[in-house]
């Protein structure tokens, strides 16, 4: 930080915020293996705290959490899961995610859920049909995106507590979603969003790869020339994803950049 630039965040009230901050947020992995230690109440509700003061479109905080730490629920929950990865093996789905029998036997879970008559408080109207559409699309994008901010809150807030946390959108699937709906009493219209399985971590997290930001960033308008092609995705879809988001990955400059 310069010496204007603390200055200005003196004045804010924020000085010296930036270093912890981007320490957590680089520090913070996916977590998939826990001690069985139990994650004490007045740490989930610290971080649901930082959940709740996430952004959302208009304001409308439109998510609600289940708290889940019953044993037999978490095995239901587990159960659940490890089912539907074999299914998804056996139908030949192109990324049946990570192995989910830990998830019988993490502390608690966060479960995310929102009611999607909220979007009603995003910008809408009945004029005509295509607007209707045009602005339902993005209705529905400012809902997730809100709840998105809550989550990624609450993944920083419980690594600044030393927890480890994984986010699992296998919630909002149709087939395991009528499951869990049933399992945990989730009304209609309530939306199941994610599930964050909350634990100390077993083993540290592994340092995930970053692409540089020189690859990421656009100057005043989009690079055409940087647009990237078909082969591309398809080289990350068969030769890099399951590496980088499941195993150690590429770790060159602490673990911010990548051979991307
Ligand atoms: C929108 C979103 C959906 C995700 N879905 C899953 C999931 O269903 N299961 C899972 O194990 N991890 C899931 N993840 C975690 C990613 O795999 C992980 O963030 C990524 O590999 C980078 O690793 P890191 O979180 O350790 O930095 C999801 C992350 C995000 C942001």
């Amino acid at each position: 930080m310069t010496g204007k630039e603390r200055e200005e965040a003196k004045k804010r009230g924020t000085d010296d915020l930036f270093d912890p901050l981007i320490e957590c947020i680089i520090h913070r992995r996916s977590i998939r293996s826990f001690q069985p230690t139990p994650v004490a109440d007045e740490v989930v509700m610290k971080i649901l705290e930082a959940g709740r003061w996430a952004p959302s479109g208009g304001n409308s905080q439109p998510w609600e959490f289940i708290v889940v730490k019953r044993r037999d629920t978490l095995e239901k929950i587990g159960r659940i899961f490890v089912e539907d990865r074999e299914q998804r093996i056996r139908e030949k789905v192109n990324f049946p995610g990570s192995a989910k029998s830990y998830i019988a036997k993490v502390p608690a879970m966060i479960v995310v859920v929102a009611d999607p008559r909220w979007k009603q408080a995003y910008p809408g109207t009945d004029f005509t049909p295509a607007l209707r559409r045009m602005y339902a699309r993005n209705r529905e994008l400012i809902f997730v995106q809100s709840v998105a901010a809550a989550v990624e809150n609450m993944f920083l807030a419980a690594s600044s507590l030393g927890l480890g946390m994984a986010w699992l959108t296998g919630f909002a699937e149709d087939r395991m979603g009528r499951k869990l709906r049933r399992l945990l009493k989730i009304p209609e219209p309530v939306r199941l969003m994610a599930g964050l399985p909350i634990g100390y971590p077993k083993v540290p997290g592994q340092t995930r790869s970053r692409r540089p930001l020189e690859h990421l960033v656009h100057h005043e308008t989009y690079d055409p020339d940087r647009l990237k092609t078909e082969e591309f995705f398809l080289d990350f879809c068969e030769n890099e994803r399951n590496r980088i988001a499941y195993s150690a990955g590429v770790v060159k400059n602490g673990g911010r950049g990548s051979r991307f």
